[in-house]
């Protein structure tokens, strides 16, 4: 299973990429917006400067004209944008036809297993279900995972991968990797959560005084 940072802060996105784990990025309208003043073409240039793999850039239209203008105009700024849209009938239509023009999209705002597989008919590239929302509304957001790899792996010409998002902590990392996700899209704190545990600092700390006190 592929990380993503979910993020549209580019000091995390730079100290993330030093750890050498990342293959993309998401972002989504909150999160460019929490990057206070900074222009989004600018935003999603500097990001593909640093990661070298899919960038997600979300359309703001509802209507499907108003999504594939969007999506032609963002994918022009670099050939690692992915258009975000969103799971709807309008979302539908432009992805089939920003599919129809090369361009790969990241069907994004997914809450059931049905629009999964809309979505992938459509021809997306990548299919987002929200686990964390999923988990807030009171129903396991990882039998949604399950569900999705499932359908998708029985079916021979689907080939959208997919994509755990709305990621809150390492135990949704882990039981997306089992569960069969292509990428899970994390905030950076979960990744740094991920990789913090009281037995490794503890296991430096002895090692280290056993060594300085060697004879
Ligand atoms: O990738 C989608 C993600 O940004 C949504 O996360 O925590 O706002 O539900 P969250």
């Amino acid at each position: 299973m592929q990380i993503y940072l979910d993020t549209a802060n580019l000091d995390e996105i730079r100290e993330a990429a030093s750890w050498g784990i990342l293959s993309g990025v998401t972002t989504n309208p909150t999160l460019i917006a929490r990057e206070k003043g900074a222009d989004f073409k600018t935003t999603i240039a500097e990001i593909a400067n640093l990661v070298d793999g899919p960038i997600s850039a979300e359309t703001l239209s509802l209507d499907a004209d108003g999504m594939i203008q969007e999506g032609i105009e963002y994918a022009a700024w670099h050939p690692n944008v992915i258009i975000k849209i969103p799971s709807t009938l309008e979302g539908l239509r432009a992805v089939s036809e920003l599919a129809r023009h090369n361009i790969r999209t990241n069907v994004t705002l997914c809450f059931n297993a049905a629009q999964a597989l809309l979505a992938a008919r459509a021809g997306a590239f990548i299919i987002s279900p929200f686990i964390g929302r999923v988990d807030d509304s009171g129903v396991e957001g990882m039998q949604l995972i399950r569900e999705i790899v499932s359908i998708y792996r029985q079916d021979s010409e689907i080939s959208t991968k997919v994509l755990s998002a709305s990621i809150r902590h390492p135990r949704h990392i882990i039981d997306s990797a089992i569960a069969g996700a292509d990428i899970a899209t994390c905030p950076f704190n979960v990744l740094k959560l991920a990789m913090r545990h009281p037995l490794t600092d503890r296991g430096i700390e002895q090692f280290l005084a056993d060594w300085n006190s060697r004879n």
